[in-house]
């Protein structure tokens, strides 16, 4: 891919790589008759989203923006969780909602007069087994404030519930979640045999090289046989539908030789663009890099937080102002998660069809910084 003739910096989706994993997805779907819907959180390039409702089943909301977007960019209603919900949106959020969870049972006292026949409600539940190592994505830890533990539940749904949802992967195989799905069974089977639909949440990695979606295949439809009752699983990844799509592209901007390794500073920023290789934290993929040489070099963000680089790269050749360093699997958590931190312009938005044109959908500048502030 020739990534020379697009302005930097940029979010760069690549259409061929979206439409693979959407087809993926589509098959999963299909074979073990479930919905699989895109969880906006996760992946809200909404200029793509006709492309996505062509696969898949919809997509879910954490709040009362995400689920206007579901709606005016997918034309559908969304199924939206918020771990609480704010009691000025909750009528509009249920007008443009075909299901709704609640998070905690209090939740569900508070709104339960509300309810209304077009939308079907759900309750999260913390399945109580989870495999995830980083504290800040366990969402289903013992003390988890995410999803109704189960001994304050008892043997019957609140009235009016008719949905079950848990959340409890996060880049997990089909394994884990066989191993989820044990612990979730233990807890709520009086439960789940009351229930219409059950939403196994997101974090389910289906498009990643490794996974074995043959099994996820397997383990749903064992599900389903248990279970003759439930009219409808629910799978919302966001990751897996943005995995591995596109790039985010960068220029040099200096090179300081300060330290060890020389830092090449760069037109982007990891806390403001890519915060996840922070937080979470992990090394970025960078193309055309190599497993070693002596043209070593630690990347260095634009903003002047002292953690805002990461180290170290090895390039082919030594890197020279004006070079391009292309940041690869940079569409899924990277765009939702931006600030403008420092007053740093945010990157564009592009998309490279199929036959390698590039379209630019959006551009940010001085506006958008002070339109947040005030
Ligand atoms: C409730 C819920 N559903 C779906 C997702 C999407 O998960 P992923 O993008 O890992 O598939 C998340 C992620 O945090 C979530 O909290």
């Amino acid at each position: 891919m020739d990534y020379s003739k697009i302005p930097s910096p940029a979010y760069v989706l690549e259409e061929d790589k979206l439409l693979r994993n959407l087809s993926l997805l589509k098959h999963v779907q299909e074979e073990a008759g479930v919905h699989i819907i895109c969880a906006l959180k996760g992946f809200s390039f909404h200029a793509v989203f006709p492309t996505v409702k062509k696969y898949l089943h919809g997509a879910t909301a954490s709040s009362l923006h995400e689920a206007k977007l579901v709606y005016e960019k997918m034309h559908v209603k969304a199924h939206t969780y918020c771990p609480v919900y704010v009691p000025k949106e909750f009528d509009e959020i249920q007008q443009i909602s075909s299901h709704i969870t609640f998070n905690s049972l209090s939740q569900y006292e508070l709104y339960k007069d509300k309810m209304i026949p077009e939308v079907s409600y759900g309750i999260r539940v913390n399945p109580g087994y989870s495999e995830i190592e980083t504290d800040l994505y366990n969402p289903a830890s013992p003390d988890s404030r995410l999803g109704i533990p189960g001994d304050l539940l008892g043997d019957e749904l609140p009235a009016g519930v008719e949905g079950i949802h848990f959340h409890a992967l996060c880049e997990n195989t089909s394994y884990t979640l066989e191993r989820v799905l044990e612990s979730f069974i233990k807890l709520y089977h009086p439960l789940i045999l009351q229930a219409k639909w059950i939403n196994m949440g997101g974090g389910h990695l289906i498009t990643r090289k490794d996974y074995e979606p043959e099994h996820l295949i397997k383990i749903l439809k064992a599900f389903k046989a248990k279970y003759p009752n439930i009219e409808e699983i629910i799978l919302e990844p966001g990751s897996a539908v943005g995995w591995q799509t596109g790039v985010l592209i960068s220029t040099v901007l200096d090179i300081v030789p300060n330290g060890k390794y020389p830092t090449a500073m760069l037109d982007v920023s990891f806390t403001c663009h890519m915060p996840d290789c922070l937080e979470m934290p992990y090394k970025p993929a960078i193309l055309n890099t190599v497993e070693s040489s002596k043209f070593e070099y630690n990347l260095g963000g634009m903003s002047c937080l002292a953690g805002d680089f990461m180290g170290t790269w090895c390039f082919q050749q030594e890197l020279k102002i004006g070079d391009r360093i292309i940041f690869d699997d940079m569409i899924h958590y990277t765009m939702v998660k931006t600030t403008t931190f420092n007053g740093i312009n945010l990157p564009d938005i592009g998309v490279l069809s199929k036959d390698g044109n590039y379209e630019l959908l959006q551009s940010f500048g001085y506006e958008d910084y002070k339109k947040r502030l005030s």
